[in-house]
């Protein structure tokens, strides 16, 4: 699976080209309510080569993450006439990405499309790589295709409409990226007085270009590319979790959490130095406000795990850090060792 390409900056032009190149049968533009309003207009002004078009709206929200969103989708397409010569173009964050790029790769057995990501957390990460999903019963990405967009059209002037909590919530994929893979691409980013969607533009290329290099070494996650799930196995689990509350986290915010209680693990399992855990745990509470888990939801959190798509014969598989900027995947660990790291977290936010 080739990566699809991802351009950086002005992207309408490049559009543009891509339509006057390509016919298509249909154009539909995927946006939510928010991306309707302060993405879609600034995108369409810029455009000269389409004149033709339908807008398709769903919810935000990853709650809405799921097969009925989909389905009424399809139905929709299948309404105003898609055909396999439609294109799909897809503006917004995260969720709309995985969604709309679930729902048009599986379309009358799939349609191209586009991704325009809006969030900084999409544009570093969600929108390129070809993992396209949506959440089962709240189980996190749990239904999906490895299918690539035609493009990745980035755009960090999306990001100055972007409430600073979503910028922080992207922030935690960047720093991922530079945990597992780039000590100065973290140095970086944690050495910035300020994370708004000013001072992190100029690292947002940096980020993809670590995350397509991992995607083109192993497209299908046979291997290396597990490392991208640093954080997210306690992540994702504590995501689901709070997603049934009345204050669900945001993606980015429980990645925070997992990140450095798989930090506390990977120094338990002796993957790295004491200096590192302290820089990792510090650096987080600067630039994060951090709480306590309740351990009485630790069986809870513990059930989610299990069904993490990384597990294989009933054991819970970790992508673990073995020092800034490196990380090793498979790595085995018991409940226990995962409970043991849950209170060290705790014991240390306290
Ligand atoms: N496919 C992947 O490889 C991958 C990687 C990481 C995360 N993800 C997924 O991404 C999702 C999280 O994405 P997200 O953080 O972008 O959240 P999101 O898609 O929910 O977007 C956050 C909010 O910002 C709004 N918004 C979007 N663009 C805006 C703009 N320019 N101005 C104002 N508001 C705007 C949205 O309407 C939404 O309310 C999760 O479902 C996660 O599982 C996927």
């Amino acid at each position: 699976m080739k990566s699809a390409p991802i351009h950086f900056g002005s992207i309408a032009y490049i559009l543009d080209d891509y339509l006057e190149k390509n016919t298509f049968s249909s154009i539909f533009f995927l946006v939510d309510e928010n991306t309707h309003v302060h993405c879609l207009p600034i995108l369409l002004a810029d455009l000269d080569n389409i004149s033709a078009y339908e807008i398709l709206e769903i919810d935000s929200g990853e709650d809405n993450k799921n097969i009925d969103t989909v389905n009424n989708l399809w139905l929709a397409l299948s309404e105003l006439g898609a055909d396999r010569h439609s294109l799909v173009i897809n503006v917004g964050g995260g969720v709309l990405t995985d969604m709309g790029g679930f729902m048009a790769s599986t379309f009358k057995r799939g349609i191209k499309f586009i991704n325009i990501p809006t969030t900084l957390l999409s544009q570093v990460d969600a929108s390129a790589g070809g993992k396209n999903g949506i959440d089962l019963e709240g189980m996190k990405n749990m239904v999906g295709t490895f299918t690539q967009p035609e493009m990745v059209l980035v755009d960090p002037k999306f990001l100055l409409t972007l409430e600073q909590r979503q910028v922080k919530s992207g922030l935690a994929e960047m720093l991922k990226h530079g945990l597992i893979k780039n000590r100065d691409h973290w140095d970086n980013l944690v050495q910035l007085p300020s994370h708004n969607a000013e001072t992190l533009a100029p690292f947002i290329m940096d980020s993809i270009h670590i995350k397509e290099n991992v995607v083109n070494n192993d497209p299908y996650e046979k291997g290396e590319r597990k490392i991208l799930n640093f954080g997210h196995t306690i992540g994702h689990a504590i995501e689901s979790e709070s997603l049934e509350t009345d204050f669900p986290l945001l993606h980015g915010e429980a990645i925070v959490i997992g990140m450095i209680i798989e930090t506390f693990l990977s120094y338990d399992q002796e993957l790295i130095s004491k200096i590192d855990l302290e820089e990792v745990c510090e650096s987080f509470s600067s630039m994060y406000a951090l709480n306590t888990i309740d351990m009485k939801i630790f069986p809870n959190l513990m059930e989610w795990m299990k069904h993490d798509k990384k597990n294989q014969n009933n054991s819970i598989n970790f992508s673990l850090i073995n020092k800034i900027g490196h990380c090793r995947y498979d790595v085995v660990c018991t409940e226990e060792e995962i409970r043991q790291a849950f209170e060290k977290y705790n014991k240390w936010i306290a």
